[in-house]
Formats: C-alpha cells, structure tokens, sequence
C-alpha cells in the first residue's frame, strides 16, 4: 500500500509500508498548507528545487526528524552548509536504490535559485519506483516538455503535475502532459496558492477524463490518494 497525501501547493507526504517521505515541504507561509511543519514527520525530504516555495520548512524539519535531505547536488551542498546533518546528492537522470525504493531525477524546464540568491543548479521532477513497485512521477515545477513521453513508457500508476499556469504548465499544456505520460491516475497541483495561479481543477478534470484514459483525483489540501 502506497499513501500520497497532498498538503496544499506543491507540497506531499508518500508513506510506503515502512518509511515516510516528504516533497517540498512549505508549511510556514504556505496560504494552502493544510497542516504545520510541526505536526507532520519524514524518514526522507525530497526537494525538486531552490525556490522559497519548495524548500520550504526543510531546515527544520530535518533538525527536528533527522531526515535525510535529496536533492540535486548543488543544494545538497547548500543544506549540508546550512547544518543539515544528513544529505543525499543526485541530479537529473540518475537514480538511486533508496531504503523505501528507486528514486531517479528528471528534467525540469524551470528556474532553482535558492531563497537566499544561491546557486542550486537545475530543477527536477521525481520519478519513484516503490518497493511494491509502483510508480509516481511528481514533475514540481515545470513547462511542457516533449521527453515527457519517455517517462510515460515507463508506465506511470500516479502522476503528480501542474495546472497553476504563470509559474508552470497551464490546464491545457498540463492536459498535454497527460497524453504524454499516460498515466493511470493523476493528481494536479501547484494552484490556487495565490491569485496568480488561480484554477479550476474540477473543469480540468473533466476535460482530462474526457480525452484520455486517465482518473483525475481533485485532493483537497490534507487528503490522501491510496493505492
Ligand atoms: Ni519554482
Ligand atoms: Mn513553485
């Protein structure tokens, strides 16, 4: 059994049989998060890349958990610099045989600064094969890119994309992507934080389940998609 858990923005939980994960956790300042940094644990931090909104409450949730930290290795390096005390470098197109699965980066067509004007090298997506064998593709931040299709021949069970438009891929791009990736069911994200990125994913939804074969599950802030 895999457990995703939206809360809010661009920010999830993956609890697996045995460990939990979480992605970009921004809580603090998050006007979507559905819960504190403070009420929720992780095993591991995935960070996709630099900006505020996805590096979030990192620091001190791997003080206070004693998370490993993964991301690319230029933040890596900024973390570590920042005292955290457990990081795992990778970048884009490697993976690795991580405790609860095998965890590879993908491209992102985005930007990774890091809040305090850092360099953090190039923004990614996450791809996760579970122990059990699913896979979850989670794009974070990112335009439309073709290689897309490439990630959909991997045979994608979840994929975690999008809508926001401004500061990524729009409903309609983000309807491209479900072509692109096939997936079996697929979770939008990164709308409705801000006014700038304002959407209705209940019209997106039907337009997804419409022209492809994908189920569209709309989570609200703090639920939860098993499978
Ligand atoms: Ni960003
Ligand atoms: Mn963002």
């Amino acid at each position: 059994m895999t457990k995703f858990t939206w809360y809010g923005h661009a920010t999830h939980g993956i609890e697996t049989d045995d460990y939990k994960l979480l992605i970009d956790p921004f809580f603090t300042d998050n006007p979507a998060a559905s819960t504190t940094a403070d009420a929720v644990t992780a095993d591991f931090i995935l960070v996709s890349h630099g900006h505020g909104d996805h590096v979030g409450d990192t620091i001190a949730l791997a003080e206070r958990t004693g998370a490993t930290v993964i991301s690319n290795f230029e933040i890596a390096n900024w973390f570590s610099a920042q005292g955290v005390e457990k990081v795992h470098p990778q970048h884009i197109g490697g993976g690795f045989h991580h405790p609860f699965g095998y965890l590879k980066f993908t491209q992102a067509l985005h930007g990774s600064a890091l809040p305090d004007g850092s360099y953090g090298g190039n923004p990614a997506g996450f791809l996760l094969t579970t122990k059990d064998n699913k896979k979850i593709y989670m794009a974070q931040d990112t335009g439309l890119f073709g290689d897309m299709q490439l990630i959909g021949d991997e045979g994608i069970d979840l994929a975690i994309i999008p809508i926001g438009d401004n500061f990524t891929m729009g409903p309609a791009d983000a309807l491209k992507a479900v072509k692109f990736l096939r997936p079996k069911a697929v979770i939008p994200i990164h709308y409705n934080t801000w006014d700038l990125i304002a959407q209705n994913p209940i019209s997106w939804a039907d337009e997804v389940q419409a022209e492809t074969a994908a189920k569209v599950i709309v989570l609200k802030a703090g639920e939860s998609y098993e499978f």
